[in-house]
């Protein structure tokens, strides 16, 4: 935990690699912030946890078993900007492990509207809840937050349940979740070829699952986005240290045959600063009846949601089409992760 006084600005210009133990406590993660917090075998456990939480929500003494695991705890779920997944799914995960839960999504309905700080508010939460999960439009925010809260000796843990343009960490634990799942039976996420589509450059889920991707080997990747939408130099540098074998193009065409799993994503205009994003000619970068068929029969396709015109709605049916499916693993995991958080996934053996 932090032991010096910082400002936020000194405190984002450390290397990432220096504040990562500020988001853990007693060698566990604490703070929920980057994907660049989930080790290896983090993943593994929390994938077997999420798969036993799966199996066991099937019967109804299960159900009752889950839910009495956490019924001591409260969590707050704060989410100020737009959301429809992680917020549901959150919800849904806390009513699995039981977690009784309070919620703030529109704060012209909080003390906000007088004037009060964000800040405030967050600590106000601290008081009552046990956990925040949060979402803000704000990159580095969440981060900021679990800094000044750790600050007062009032600290609960903070999930980002997405921060601006930076990162989506559970996102990529969903995404990276489903992967596993879809190639368990053929040796596994290493050694696939990983093809992502759209707006590669300000979508933060993007981001968070490249980065978390890189924990496993032997990996190649297809960067398919109009030029300006590229991924960012950053993301690109990490991939190259990592070794992962990157091309980038504009053809979706050219690329579809060659992948293993094709993440689709839609354009991030509400990041726009002037309305950019209309002049570009993104139906370029569209799944559709007819492309989709240049894919391999066994590639799999996912896409974070919500989507507008990416996926023709009519490939929802296609054996391929895992975002769905992805979108339910997401309550799994996000179970799985406040089973750990609160140090209770061993728990689930007795059962
Ligand atoms: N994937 C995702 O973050 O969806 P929501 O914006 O609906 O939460």
């Amino acid at each position: 935990m932090i032991k010096e006084m910082y400002t936020f600005e000194d405190f984002l210009r450390q290397p990432i690699g220096d504040r990562l133990p500020y988001y853990e406590k007693d060698e566990r993660l604490y703070h929920i912030m980057i994907s660049q917090q989930f080790s290896y075998p983090f993943l593994e456990k929390l994938f077997d946890t999420a798969d036993l939480i799966k199996y066991i929500t099937r019967k109804p003494n299960g159900i009752e078993f889950l839910t009495s695991l956490l019924k001591h705890k409260r969590a707050m779920l704060y989410f100020t900007q737009p959301s429809t997944r992680t917020f549901l799914s959150f919800l849904s995960a806390c009513q699995i492990v039981g977690i009784h839960t309070g919620e703030v999504r529109d704060p012209t309905l909080s003390s906000e509207m007088k004037g009060e700080s964000q800040e405030d508010g967050l600590r106000t939460f601290s008081s009552y809840f046990d956990l925040i999960i949060m979402r803000d439009s704000k990159a580095g925010f969440c981060e900021y937050m679990s800094y000044l809260l750790d600050l007062t000796g009032r600290s609960v843990p903070i999930i980002n349940g997405g921060s601006g343009k930076d990162q989506h960490p559970t996102q990529a634990l969903l995404d990276v979740y489903t992967l596993h799942r879809s190639f368990q039976e053929r040796g596994g996420i290493p050694g696939k070829v990983y093809g992502f589509v759209g707006d590669l450059l300000r979508g933060r889920a993007v981001r968070s699952v490249i980065y978390l991707l890189t924990r496993y080997s032997n990996l190649e990747m297809f960067m398919i986005a109009p030029p300006r939408l590229q991924i960012a130099p950053d993301l690109e540098a990490h991939l190259k240290d990592h070794g992962v074998k990157v091309h980038k193009t504009d053809n979706l065409e050219e690329a579809l045959p060659h992948v293993d799993s094709l993440y689709m994503t839609r354009v991030q205009d509400e990041y726009d600063l002037s309305g950019e994003s209309e002049i570009l000619d993104y139906s370029k970068f569209h799944l559709t009846i007819e492309n989709i068929n240049l894919m391999k029969d066994d590639a799999i396709v996912l896409h974070p949601l919500p989507r507008r015109h990416e996926i023709d709605p009519r490939l929802d049916s296609d054996p391929r089409a895992m975002y769905w499916r992805q979108l339910r693993n997401g309550m799994y995991i996000r179970a799985a992760l406040l089973l750990y958080l609160f140090n209770m996934e061993h728990r689930l053996v007795d059962y």
